[in-house]
């Protein structure tokens, strides 16, 4: 680890932010005055890597980032590792309650072409985030936290940590720094390589323990039998036409066989129809019935004939029936004429008694009026009287009034004029009365005329006993023609029914005769040659049947006859071809071959020819079998060693042996090489050891006599030497990837001469240009000798950084 830029803001007693610049040097010096900050930047260092600081005592006190007053603060860093570039980032935040949390970590690998200033932003890749930075940067570092800060960062007051360590805590750094654990995982992998090529070399035992059968014996044997079988194959094509042969002989007996049972057959299938014996009896019988039945059909179309002329003769219905009804239509008519003059009369009656009682009513009338003049002439008159003076004219006659008249007083004129009003009243009715009467009898009187001039019109009428007797003729006739027609269809129905019978007996011969002849046809199809159905008799039916089954009982024995013959020969064929089959499987066994009993010939060729194939593949199999067989064994062999090999490897570095061995003579190496510059820097006063029972470093004084003692009884400043000689033994020697080393303070414990040779070492390393060398120190005799140097200073904005004294 090289750092090559480091930034702070608000980090410790940083206030400002601050970038320090490393790329271009090798060796600096840290000055300042006490409490300037000097250490707080080797402790930014620290931070940026592992998040913690050793001055802090615990791991992970963050809150010690930040000065009380400051709320938020960062560190990053750019880095070299291993070749390769990597960026740092941790940022810091104070939260309402005071507490210092890390609000942002990061660890990026950069590019290390980018120019320095842009660096962080040239990331080729993230690495790691919030709380696994500190394992990456790590695993970037190759060292754990406790072990940076005992060889990259030697921190003030602290340096004597390795010096004074337990020989185990020396023992896991060197581990780490050597990466002698990688020694253990090579063991354990090498005993799993083992392992694995045990189990390898088991199983290829195995595959080749089931190819046991593939020797070249076997090989010799089954290509023998292969030449066996394929010569076989290439001689049984004679034997083979033989059976095809006697299977086409065997076919043909079948045929045969089969032609004569099918004969057989035909004729046990003959069978007379049932209807044939009674059938032209049946025919004649029908025949009768016919011709009976059209005699009775001519002899009642007759009977039918005579009735109808009759009915004819008699005339129509429509001319008597016509007559009875004009006749009903007069005497209706009549009566409606006497009844028409009776109302006349009593209508006229009417009318006198109406036209008396309205002349009455219209006298009683005129009587009323005058009355009732009179009453009133006197109701004048009276009224008059009382303006009449004597002396005086009369307004009635004009003569002077001699003598007022005397006058009673006259009736009341309203009785009068009730009177009157019912005479009119009456008369009016009676008017009414008589009108209507004069209207009914004038009604009356017309119709009473009208029907008389009706019936005067109508014809003379007919004698209705005549005209009835006449119907009832015409009835009686028409029911006999009737049940003359009746009876002509009944017996035109059973005449039909008599031939349909007819037809069905005729159907039945033509079938019957049909019959015959298929069977007869099929008869001369299947029969023998030499014994042909007898010709057909086409008169009698029945005597053409029984004929043909007579010669059908003598065709049957003669084909019993024929079909055990035909049966024999087909056994004779048989049996020809099962010997010779058997003697052809007996070769074919022979030679393993095993076909089943009744196989064909192409079966049998066929089988010949798998085991030819089988043999074949089966030969091709042990052939590729003793291939793999071969294969196994060097493959065991090679197993075995490898086995063997991995086995002695884990042998060697079993159980840390080797890496303890390793560590061992790291450290002897380390002491050897601090010891070489404790001589120098004590002026040949001390040299390191490391005590054999306890294995602490251990120093041998030569100002005593070289008495070894414990290096914990140095004083302070033959601490500080020895621990600088280890760790610059360390940094150069042991672990040359330790490419930065940072020393704070201790100087001030050297006298002058010391300091000088300390110096001189220091420039001595630094001149190698292999690592970096960062020292903090308040000695101006050393820092002059520094050749960069970056002056610390404090002031009330905190602290600050500036590069000085380029020599
Ligand atoms: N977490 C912190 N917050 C605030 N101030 C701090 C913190 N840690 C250290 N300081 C102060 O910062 C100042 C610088 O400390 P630092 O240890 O860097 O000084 P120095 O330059 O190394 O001094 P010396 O020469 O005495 O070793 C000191 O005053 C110290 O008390
Ligand atoms: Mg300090």
């Amino acid at each position: 680890m090289r750092p090559l830029l480091l930034h702070l803001d608000h980090f410790g007693s940083f206030r400002e932010p601050v970038t320090v610049d490393f790329s271009d040097t090798e060796y600096f010096a840290l000055v300042g005055p006490t409490g300037a900050g000097k250490s707080t930047i080797i402790d930014a260092i620290c931070f940026a890597l592992y998040g913690t600081v050793p001055r802090w005592g615990r791991e992970g006190a963050v809150a010690h980032a930040l000065a009380p007053s400051v709320t938020a603060g960062k560190v990053a860093m750019v880095f070299d590792s291993d070749g390769r570039r990597y960026g740092v980032v941790r940022a810091m935040v104070r939260d309402a309650k005071g507490a210092v949390r890390t609000k942002e970590a990061r660890l990026d690998e950069l590019d290390p072409a980018a120019p320095l200033q842009e660096a962080f932003e040239a990331v080729v890749r993230p690495l790691a985030e919030g709380e696994n930075v500190t394992a990456e940067a790590q695993q970037v570092t190759g060292l754990e936290y406790r072990f940076f800060t005992q060889c990259v960062v030697l921190p003030q007051g602290r340096f004597a940590e390795f010096l004074h360590a337990a020989p185990r805590e020396r023992q896991d750094l060197l581990v780490q720094l050597l990466d002698a654990d990688v020694y253990e995982r090579i063991r354990q992998r090498a005993a799993r390589d083992e392992e694995t090529a045990r189990q390898d070399a088991s199983f290829a035992r195995d595959q080749l323990a089931k190819l046991s059968g593939a020797t070249a014996e076997a090989e010799r044997e089954l290509t023998e039998r292969l030449a066996a079988l394929r010569r076989l194959a290439g001689t049984m094509g004679a034997d083979l036409d033989l059976l095809r042969a006697r299977e086409s002989d065997i076919r043909l007996a079948e045929q045969e066989r089969a032609a004569v049972a099918e004969r057989q057959t035909v004729l046990a299938e003959l069978r007379m129809p049932a209807a044939v014996p009674t059938l032209a009896s049946a025919r004649r019988a029908a025949a009768e019935s016919v011709e009976t039945l059209a005699a009775d059909v001519a002899r009642l179309e007759a009977d039918e004939h005579e009735a109808y002329e009759a009915l004819t003769a008699l005339g129509d219905r429509g001319a008597p029936r016509a007559a009875l009804a004009a006749l009903d239509a007069r005497e209706r008519l009549e009566t409606e004429a006497a009844r028409a003059r009776a109302a006349a009369a009593s209508a006229a009656e009417a009318l006198d008694g109406a036209a008396g009682e309205q002349a009455a009513a219209e006298q009683a009338l005129a009587t009323a009026e005058e009355q009732r003049e009179r009453l009133r002439d006197a109701h004048a008159a009276a009224h008059l009287v009382n303006r009449l003076e004597v002396g005086l004219p009369c307004p009635v006659c004009r003569h002077p009034v001699a003598e007022l008249p005397r006058h009673e007083p006259p009736a009341d004129v309203r009785a009068a004029d009730r009177a009157l009003a019912g005479a009119r009243d009456r008369a009016q009715r009676a008017r009414a009365a008589c009108a209507k009467a004069e209207t009914s009898a004038s009604m009356h009187a017309t119709q009473a005329t009208r029907l008389e001039s009706e019936l005067a019109a109508l014809p003379a009428p007919g004698d209705r006993a005549e005209l009835e007797a006449r119907l009832a003729a015409i009835a009686k006739a028409d029911e006999l023609a009737a049940q003359a027609r009746d009876a002509v269809r009944a017996a035109r129905a059973a005449l039909e029914r008599a031939r349909s019978e007819a037809d069905k007996v005729a159907r039945q011969a033509e079938s019957a005769w049909r019959a015959l002849e298929a069977a007869r046809d099929r008869l001369l199809v299947a029969g023998a040659q030499d014994d042909p159905p007898p010709p057909l008799v086409r008169e009698d039916l029945h005597r053409a049947w029984t004929e043909l089954l007579a010669w059908r009982d003598r065709a049957a024995q003669a084909a019993r006859a024929a079909l055990a013959e035909r049966e024999e020969r087909l056994d004779q064929a048989r049996a020809r071809l099962a010997a010779d089959r058997g003697r052809l499987a007996e070769r074919l066994a022979e030679h393993g071959v095993h076909a089943p009993r009744d196989a064909s010939p192409d079966q049998l060729g066929a089988e010949v020819a798998a085991a030819v194939a089988r043999a074949d593949s089966a030969l091709d199999r042990l052939k590729e079998e003793r291939r793999r067989a071969a294969d196994l064994e060097n493959r065991i062999t090679m197993k075995e060693h490898e086995a063997k090999v991995a086995h002695e490897l884990a042998l060697r570095l079993r159980a840390n042996a080797f890496e303890r061995w390793l560590c061992a003579e790291a450290l002897a190496v380390l002491v050897a090489s601090a010891s070489d510059t404790l001589r120098e820097l004590s002026d040949g006063q001390y040299e390191l050891a490391l005590a054999d029972k306890t294995g602490d470093i251990e120093v041998i004084d030569y100002g005593e006599a070289g008495m070894r003692r414990s290096a914990r009884t140095l004083s302070g400043g033959e601490t500080f030497q020895a621990a600088l000689a280890l760790a610059l033994a360390l940094s150069g020697a042991v672990a040359r990837r330790l490419d930065s080393i940072f020393l704070d303070e201790g100087f001030g414990t050297l006298d002058p001469a010391t300091l000088d040779t300390v110096a001189t070492t220091l420039e001595r390393l630094a001149a190698g240009q292999e690592r970096m060398i960062g020292v903090v120190t308040h000695v101006p005799a050393l820092a002059e000798r520094v050749p960069v140097r970056f002056e610390v200073t404090r002031d009330g904005k905190g602290s600050h950084v500036r590069k000085a004294g380029i020599r």
